[in-house]
């Protein structure tokens, strides 16, 4: 097991009917700018539940948050947070209304003439952001206790995450009945966004660390028992409570302490959503069976771990490595997630050259959890999803 430090300050307040909980938690006096998405909040009743929670603070809103949040988006709202110098955000929404807060916090601060600049590594992220906190309506990121976000920007097809410590979010409300009006499309992407999560830091290779192996196939197992069973029963409080909980432990930092991790999916992933506009967590079914596929050999031990802990596979490990890439997939399309790059429409050499070139423009090189990702690998493993 490797050296780590692991350090998350963010209180999670979990459960049905505790988002008045956050009238206590917002420091008084404050003004809060609440941020939100494109209206699901008013359709499910959390708007007013909030409102009511905010009776004692000045409120000030910020809508229209798209899926993918722009960066052409998050800047009207910087604009709003230094004019009115709001002290405090709170986000209400799934992962991009929560991942665009995050880039306001530290924009807002930023002193350089180009906020993007830092999301591309040419400036510096800010050392101070406004404090920020959130209620998480959909599971699947884990943003809501990580100290990352994913911003885009429409004018240049770029897709790009950012790190910082400051802008974790201070508390984090998970009521899980609020994730009951979800579509069944964003329930799904939730489910596969949460098991690939769990597989960037677990399907690489053993590094004498059966526990977190084992928390990570605890997550794994538990997806596969509630995804199906949400689907049927969309309106199952404990099914969505218990993916809710699958969703946050899956990104916050606890699997992957002391762990070599791959993320290779989600870059190239990123590029899709970019061009295409698939959903993100589509491209991640797409794109992780290619990388496996690619790369059986490197991974195969975890690989047949995993087939063999979670879908009770036998048989020598070879076997049960293409046994883990073939169940995966099964699970994925049981979801109604399509794992082929056609049934999104998109023609898989078109793509395989498009994020090529951008991977060689850029210089970036050495994905994965060994670094042996070029961008002519990326090509090969995009053009295997046709
Ligand atoms: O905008 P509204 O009207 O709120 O509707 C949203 C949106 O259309 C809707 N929705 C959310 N909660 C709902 C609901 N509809 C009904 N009932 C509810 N309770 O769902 C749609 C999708 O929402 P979005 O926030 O885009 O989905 P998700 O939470 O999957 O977030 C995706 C974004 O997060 C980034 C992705 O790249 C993508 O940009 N990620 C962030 C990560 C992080 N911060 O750590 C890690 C992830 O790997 C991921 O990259
Ligand atoms: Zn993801």
């Amino acid at each position: 097991m490797y050296n780590f430090q692991y350090h998350n300050p963010t209180r999670i307040i979990f459960g049905d009917g505790e988002i008045k909980s956050i009238e206590a938690l917002i420091p008084a006096n404050s003004k809060v700018l609440m941020v939100y998405g494109g209206g699901s909040i008013h359709k499910n009743g959390v708007y007013s539940e909030v409102k009511k929670a905010l009776d004692a603070f000045q409120v000030l809103e910020f809508s229209g948050v798209e899926p993918n949040p722009k960066y052409e988006t998050c800047m009207k709202a910087v604009e709003l947070v230094q004019k009115e110098s709001v002290d405090f955000l709170l986000a209400v929404g799934g992962g991009s209304v929560l991942d665009a807060t995050k880039f306001i916090a530290l924009a807002a601060k930023f002193q350089g003439v180009d906020p993007w600049d830092f999301m591309v590594g040419k400036a510096e992220v800010p050392q101070e952001a406004v404090p920020l906190a959130s209620i998480m309506t959909l599971p699947a990121t884990g943003s809501e206790m990580n100290a990352s976000f994913v911003i885009s920007r429409e004018s240049t097809q770029e897709k790009f995450g950012g790190y910082s410590e400051l802008i974790r979010p201070v508390f984090s409300v998970i009521d899980p009945k609020t994730t009951v009006s979800l579509p069944e499309r964003q329930t799904a992407n939730g489910v596969v966004d949460t098991f690939v999560h769990t597989m960037e830091q677990y399907a690489t290779f053993p590094n004498n660390a059966p526990l977190q192996d084992r928390q990570a196939e605890a997550i794994l197992l538990t997806l596969v028992e509630e995804g199906p069973k949400v689907l049927k029963n969309p309106e199952d409080y404990n099914v969505r409570a218990n993916l809710c909980w699958c969703a946050t432990q899956a990104l916050n930092g606890i699997i992957s302490s002391g762990m070599p991790q791959d993320w290779s999916s989600h870059e190239i992933g990123h590029e899709l959503t970019a061009l295409y506009g698939i959903d993100h967590a589509r491209t991640l079914a797409v794109v992780l069976p290619g990388v496996w596929s690619y790369f059986i050999q490197e991974k195969q031990e975890k690989l047949a771990q995993y087939a063999r802990r979670v879908w009770r596979v036998e048989g020598d490990t070879e076997v049960c490595a293409k046994a883990a890439i073939q169940k995966t997939e099964e699970f994925f399309e049981s979801l109604g997630v399509g794992t082929r790059l056609k049934d999104y429409g998109v023609s898989a050499k078109e793509a395989a050259s498009a994020v090529q070139l951008r991977f060689q423009q850029r210089n970036r090189s050495g994905l994965g959890e060994r670094g042996l990702i070029t961008p002519e690998i990326v090509a090969q493993i995009i053009e295997s999803r046709a």
